[in-house]
């Protein structure tokens, strides 16, 4: 049976991915931080599909070590990753174990470090899924969080911030980088998957599309917060772009199990579909990738590619 690990799937689209995934006859591994999180999660998959092939390990993405101690803990034959985990805050700037900006540091350096470590670990991972966000994209209907800022990402890892910065928008932007440095990491790593003797690995990025009322909203200042659990639900369904966690989550699970393409963005559909102009930025990419390997520390018998 083909395991698939899921990152943050004790709640929203993690959860919903995973019931999916165990409906189609995959075994899921729950990658959470919270051990309680994680229990009750599987406890609710097990009722749900009635399947028994759900494992749990524990998963801190803001922390360097969580991440190779987890893969270290891997054992038999990975077949899927999906990198869903996610943050967004909107209060003074807060930092991971190893001193990142915390945004950056578990949407994207965790995910970078873990999918990196397995496939250096693991011959028998051949199917990658990002979650990024139609927000990293201005031009649709991402445009009212606002620009993604991409610079390096050691200037994004150690920020030096205005203590009295406007933390809503600060915490818009951090969120709508990341998930621009999300579609960079799909397009770059599936570049060097193919120029090394990897091109069975399949990699791809994802929109969800809006999915009001998830545990996203939780770190949001509390006007925001009121709107995303008690307005946004009753009202998402007249906005464009949106859906629920079930129906993404039945989306997600399908490019693990059926996608035959590599280094696409697929957005709600089941067709790939662009991204924003600046995703394609080939300098910018190549800027994300280095400057990653180093934060992260990537040792050289941890690179699985030249
Ligand atoms: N909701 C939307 O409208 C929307 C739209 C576009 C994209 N997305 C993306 O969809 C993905 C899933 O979000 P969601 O809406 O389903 O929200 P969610 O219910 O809050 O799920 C996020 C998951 O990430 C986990 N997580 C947070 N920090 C972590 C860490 N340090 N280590 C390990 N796991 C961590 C959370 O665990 P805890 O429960 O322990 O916090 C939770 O399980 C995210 O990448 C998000 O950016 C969401």
């Amino acid at each position: 049976m083909q395991e698939v690990i899921i990152t943050g799937a004790n709640s929203g689209l993690g959860w919903a991915t995973a019931k999916h995934l165990l409906q189609q006859g995959y075994a899921v591994t729950l990658a959470c931080r919270n051990p309680a999180k994680a229990e009750a999660a599987k406890q609710k998959l097990e009722t749900q599909t009635g399947s028994k092939n759900i494992s749990y390990r524990q998963l801190d993405l803001a922390s360097l070590k969580s991440m190779r101690d987890f893969v270290e803990r891997t054992n038999g034959a990975p077949y899927g990753l999906i990198c869903n985990a996610g943050i967004q805050y909107s209060q003074p700037t807060q930092y991971t174990k190893d001193g990142f900006e915390l945004t950056f540091g578990v949407n994207v350096l965790g995910h970078f470090l873990l999918t990196n470590l397995l496939l250096s670990k693991f011959r028998t991972l051949e199917r990658i899924a990002v979650v990024s966000s139609a927000a990293h994209d201005p031009n649709t209907g991402g445009g009212r969080f606002g620009h993604p800022a991409f610079t390096t990402p050691e200037l994004l890892a150690h920020v030096h911030d205005n203590p009295k910065a406007d933390w809503n928008k600060l915490g818009n932007t951090r969120y709508v980088t990341s998930k621009l440095c999300a579609l960079f990491f799909t397009y770059k790593l599936n570049l060097l998957l193919r120029s090394n003797n990897r091109s069975n690995v399949l990699v791809n990025a994802f929109n969800p599309g809006l999915l009001a009322g998830t545990g996203l909203g939780k770190n949001s200042a509390p006007f925001t917060k009121f709107i995303w659990y008690y307005i946004l639900p009753a009202m998402a369904k007249f906005f464009k772009g949106s859906s629920t966690p079930d129906k993404s989550g039945l989306l997600l699970s399908k490019l693990i199990t059926s996608v035959n393409e590599s280094g696409k963005y697929f957005s709600l559909g089941a067709a790939a579909v662009a991204s924003s102009a600046e995703s394609y930025d080939t300098n910018e990419m190549e800027t994300f990738w280095q400057g990653c390997e180093v934060l992260v520390g990537l040792g050289e018998n941890e690179k699985w590619y030249k």
